[in-house]
């Protein structure tokens, strides 16, 4: 064992959190904690776990659920893609491996929603495979215990990660080795204010022993993303919506839409100047707002989008509506929206069938 390796298990040995998913062993517990951490921190994970595991306490429960239920309870924690992946994957287990989970890496990795992070989680967790996890924690504890500084996010610094983490896996329990640099990076080594005066780990810490520990790691050209804000008007007449399909050279090219208003950030933050906006989309109608939502965010590579919806009532057709077309309301989800969009109508669904 090497001191990198003993510095941290002495650790967790005495400081490891409780978190609820440790007490479970069997895959299928494993699986559904993994997945409900993906791009979530623990402490909003913690009761969806909590609130998943007593409504479906094995598989073959989630596999039996309809997936209206499973977004039902999924609802509020956001990328929603996980859950009907994880509804389908907790079918097609059910259904085609006789409800037994894959039991090596390599299988893991074949099913839907499951990344090279979660499959090597799952694998050391449940089945004690040598598998080293390599997520935003342990590239951090690594880049700044070994003072790498290749960037994370460049192919070859993931390569060097992928051997780093390797090499200094302790294989004789990978499990606890896993959960413990996790659970390190996660309270400890954090990415600002660290707690480096009292870590048990910083005599040999290039980084605490350089002064660079702000520095590591380090990301390539950090994108500095634009923000853009999107007023989208759902306007609403009898059982019709009037959609719009991008054909602009922008983002989400063909994909459609509300009719939208983009304004610039001081618009956007002044409820009260709606209603002008919207006059001026509308012109003559007569119509009425019935709602505005609350805002949605959606980061892409280069932009930062947000974004509210504001319904908007009819009394009469519109006499002309440009290049937008009347659809029923029913089969708006036959077009392709984009994610924020989506995300919208997918809580507005929920909303209603839990009303
Ligand atoms: N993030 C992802 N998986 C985790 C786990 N098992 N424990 C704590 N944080 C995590």
């Amino acid at each position: 064992m090497n001191s990198f390796q003993h510095n941290l298990l002495k650790w967790y040995q005495k400081t490891s959190r409780k978190l609820p998913w440790k007490q479970y062993f069997d895959v299928y517990s494993i699986w559904l904690s993994e997945v409900l951490l993906q791009q979530t921190r623990v402490q909003q994970a913690t009761p969806y776990f909590l609130k998943f595991k007593q409504k479906y306490p094995e598989i073959e429960d989630l596999a039996a659920a309809p997936l209206d239920e499973v977004m039902k309870l999924w609802q509020g924690l956001g990328y929603y893609s996980r859950a009907r992946n994880m509804h389908e994957t907790a079918r097609f287990i059910v259904e085609n491996l006789n409800s037994q989970f894959p039991d090596n890496y390599k299988d893991l990795l074949k099913l839907k929603g499951v990344g090279e992070y979660t499959a090597a989680a799952i694998a050391s967790f449940a089945f004690n495979e040598q598998c080293a996890v390599v997520d935003g924690n342990v590239y951090r504890v690594l880049s700044r215990y070994f003072g790498v500084d290749i960037a994370i996010n460049s192919t070859l610094g993931k390569k060097h990660f992928n051997v780093l983490a390797k090499t200094n896996l302790y294989t004789k329990d990978s499990a606890t080795y896993n959960q413990a640099i996790m659970d390190f990076g996660a309270t400890v080594c954090s990415p600002k204010k660290a707690s480096c005066s009292n870590c048990p780990l910083n005599k040999k810490c290039w980084a605490y022993q350089n002064k660079k520990v702000d520095t590591l790691p380090v990301k390539t050209n950090k994108i500095i993303k634009k923000d853009r804000y999107f007023l989208y008007c759902k306007i609403k007449n009898k059982n019709k919506v009037y959609l719009h399909k991008r054909m602009e050279k922008d983002i989400w090219l063909h994909l459609y839409q509300f009719p939208l208003i983009e304004v610039n950030k001081t618009t956007f933050v002044d409820e009260s100047v709606y209603s002008d906006q919207v006059n001026l989309l509308l012109k003559n109608a007569t119509y009425g707002i019935k709602n505005v939502s609350t805002i949605y965010k959606q980061t892409l590579t280069h932009q930062k989008i947000n974004a509210r919806f504001i319904e908007v009532k009819l009394t009469k057709a519109l006499k002309k509506h440009k290049n937008w077309m009347a659809v029923n309301e029913k089969e708006i989800h036959n077009f392709a929206f984009p994610k924020i969009i989506d995300c919208f109508l997918n809580d507005k669904l929920l909303f209603l069938n839990l009303k």
